[in-house]
């Protein structure tokens, strides 16, 4: 006989930040607002490094329900029996102690990205998870939206010819000379600037319309380049460009793809309308700013043997309650509920292609933390 309750997950959420309030926020949506009638979402624990902060957001952020549990500390929610899965939403360079800490205390964890600060952060923290034998996740929400889902379905369908170019970028205007040297984004303690910040979207559509692209096998990026402009107020980057080139190899048994995609993400710039172009043989896919939530997305078709001119246009709007962060928190629950210690759509193998790269970057930007901030190196 199977179950018709849906599964719940419990979850216990660390730090009481800008992110974990809009987490909050969407775990809180009804999911049957959005057809998932499977699993649902229950806050248990909030843990903050006070215990006041931790009571102001049950108060004001997950309805005040008495029965949560608020604490004045990460460990707590931990070992906290009525957890099942932990969030993290604290700066970067956090993120591996505290993710280690809750997989130690066989916690399932979705931690916010850039999932570490480093691939060897991320490395260490895989082998902790598969020790444990817990769900893994960096919570890249872009790729559980439908839209991604659908952008790629038509990608992979074939109908536009195989992918050439992508260009994407993600810029927010900041403020930079208003914020204090310590905020998140400027503070080099705290992994700041454009690339850790704001990189993973950019890069985001480029692995799920390259790396991800049948043609390419799930091969490697043959070729990564990148440049840094930093800001003199902390010497963190403030304009970072980079480029990701898949390429085949010489065995014929092997990838096809010959794509490139030029990204970019600037902490000093506003947002441009066209966030993302994914150019094909025969079309175009254009994805509508801002690209971490894209809700509408328009696909050119090209005339045969003519790409001069556009045949037919069509533009596909989603429409959800939220903001579109329950939908990765859906995946997990999923995940967890099957057993699985990872997710099939953001694997560990793309969290590790993109610390990877990220590193990559950095080398070539000469954009080195302080002394001691990378936990593993
Ligand atoms: N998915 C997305 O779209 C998205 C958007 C924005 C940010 N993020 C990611 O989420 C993470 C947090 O960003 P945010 O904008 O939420 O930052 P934030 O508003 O500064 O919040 C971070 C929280 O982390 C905790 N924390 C622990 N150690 C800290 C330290 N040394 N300094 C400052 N805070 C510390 C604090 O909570 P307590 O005081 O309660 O402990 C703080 O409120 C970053 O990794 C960022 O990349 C993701």
């Amino acid at each position: 006989m199977t179950s018709t309750q849906p599964f719940v997950l419990r979850w216990g959420i660390i730090s009481t930040g800008n992110i974990a309030r809009s987490f909050v926020h969407d775990l809180l949506v009804d999911p049957k607002t959005r057809s998932v009638y499977d699993v649902v979402h229950k806050v248990t624990a909030v843990g903050s490094r006070s215990l006041a902060t931790a009571e102001d957001f049950v108060h004001k952020y997950v309805n005040g329900d008495e029965s949560i549990k608020a604490y004045g500390s990460y460990a707590e929610v931990y070992t906290d029996e009525d957890v099942d899965a932990i969030y993290i939403g604290t700066p970067h360079t956090c993120h591996y102690e505290n993710a280690l800490d809750a997989i130690k205390a066989t916690k399932h964890v979705l931690c916010e990205k850039p999932v570490t600060s480093n691939a060897a952060e991320l490395r260490s923290l895989l082998a902790a998870a598969k020790e444990q034998g817990v769900f893994f996740m960096e919570a890249l929400w872009t790729r559980f939206q439908p839209l991604a889902k659908e952008v790629k379905k038509i990608a992979e369908s074939g109908v536009l010819g195989e992918p050439v170019a992508l260009q994407a970028d993600l810029s927010l205007d900041f403020k930079l000379h208003e914020l204090p040297k310590t905020h998140r984004i400027l503070d080099p303690y705290l992994g700041g600037g454009a690339l850790l910040d704001l990189g993973p979207y950019p890069l985001i559509w480029a692995l799920l319309a390259l790396y991800e692209h049948p043609s390419n096998k799930k091969s490697k990026p043959s070729q990564i380049t990148g440049a840094m402009l930093k800001t003199p107020l902390t010497g963190v980057d403030r304009s970072t460009s980079f480029t990701v080139t898949f390429a085949p190899t010489s065995s014929s048994t092997a990838n096809t793809l010959a794509a490139q995609a030029v990204l970019s993400c600037n902490i000093n710039a506003a947002a441009y309308q066209t966030g993302v172009v994914i150019r094909y043989e025969r079309g175009i896919i254009v994805i509508h700013a801002p690209i971490y939530c894209p809700r509408s997305f328009t696909v050119q078709y090209f005339e045969e043997g003519n790409p001069k001119f556009v045949v037919k246009e069509e533009t596909r709007r989603f429409e959800y309650v939220g903001n579109g962060m329950h939908f990765e928190a859906d995946e997990v629950a999923r995940c967890v509920r099957d057993g699985r210690v990872e997710s099939e759509l953001w694997g560990h193998d793309k969290s590790l292609l993109e610390m990877k790269i990220f590193d990559e970057v950095r080398r070539q930007g000469d954009n080195k933390f302080p002394p001691g901030v990378e936990k593993v190196v």
